[in-house]
């Protein structure tokens, strides 16, 4: 199978800061990978130097049989990567249609299909970024990310600070997308939404890569949820 992300070995700094030391990880089409690790292990630096927001030194990030190591952050994007921000990105002063016009480009999702996906959207359509409940404002965040016609979307943390309820309904989401051959890449503390769609996981601590299996493997070795995610 030759996978459709391909991450080799990458090394991010911040500043004088090596954050990630060696990283390397997979996705194959159609596939849900999760990437998971206690807070400051490493995953939103993966996910950003995946879309180059902040580019590796060292190493390879081959996206569709491409080398985008080089390539500015709205390259990588039209090529089919969508980032789902952590913390959502919505907008305060933007209606939810307006999130969703400005995102739009042409591809395997019309706003209709989207909005199917997510009705509450559709009954919210006039309302402003900050009027928006924390779930509400996360559908959003996904919708958005459909609508740039991703072949890969970056989810990086979609359960933070949501409602159990709420989780479940992001789940089910995830589902219907895994469905529907979406491959994504899922940053998650939440075990549970975590593994509950996912193909294969990688465990990140310390910016470097300490587990990689399958998911029901990743249930039955409680030494790694002990130490490296805390549950
Ligand atoms: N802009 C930045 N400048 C300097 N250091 C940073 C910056 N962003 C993150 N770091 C540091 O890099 C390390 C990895 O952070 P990162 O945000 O990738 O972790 P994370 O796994 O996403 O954590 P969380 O679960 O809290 O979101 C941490 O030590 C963090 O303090
Ligand atoms: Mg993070």
């Amino acid at each position: 199978m030759t996978p459709l992300l391909s991450v080799e070995a990458i090394h991010t700094y911040y500043g004088a800061s090596h954050v990630l030391q060696g990283v390397s990880l997979q996705v194959g089409p159609g596939e849900v990978v999760a990437l998971l690790g206690r807070n400051g292990a490493g995953k939103t630096t993966t996910i950003r130097s995946i879309i180059q927001l902040t580019p590796p030194r060292q190493g390879r990030v081959v996206f569709a049989g491409r080398p985008i190591e080089r390539l500015p952050p709205h390259r990588a994007s039209r090529l089919g990567l969508a980032l789902v921000p952590q913390g959502r990105g919505i907008f305060s002063d933007l209606t939810v249609r307006e999130h969703l016009t400005l995102a739009f480009r042409p591809g395997p999702w019309s706003l209709d299909q989207v909005l199917d996906l997510f009705p509450r959207l559709r009954e919210r359509l006039g309302a402003y970024g900050n009027q928006l409940s924390g779930g509400e404002q996360q559908m959003l965040a996904i919708a958005r990310g459909l609508l740039l016609a991703p072949r890969l979307l970056l989810l990086d943390e979609p359960s933070e600070g949501l409602a159990p309820r709420v989780v479940e309904q992001v789940a089910a989401v995830i589902g219907r997308l895994k469905a529907a051959g979406l491959p994504i890449l899922l940053v998650e503390q939440n075990l549970s939404l975590a593994l509950a769609h996912t193909d294969r996981v990688y465990v990140l601590s310390k910016g470097q890569v300490v587990f990689e299996g399958g998911a029901r493997e990743l249930w039955s070795r409680s030494e790694v949820h002990q130490r490296y995610l805390g549950v």
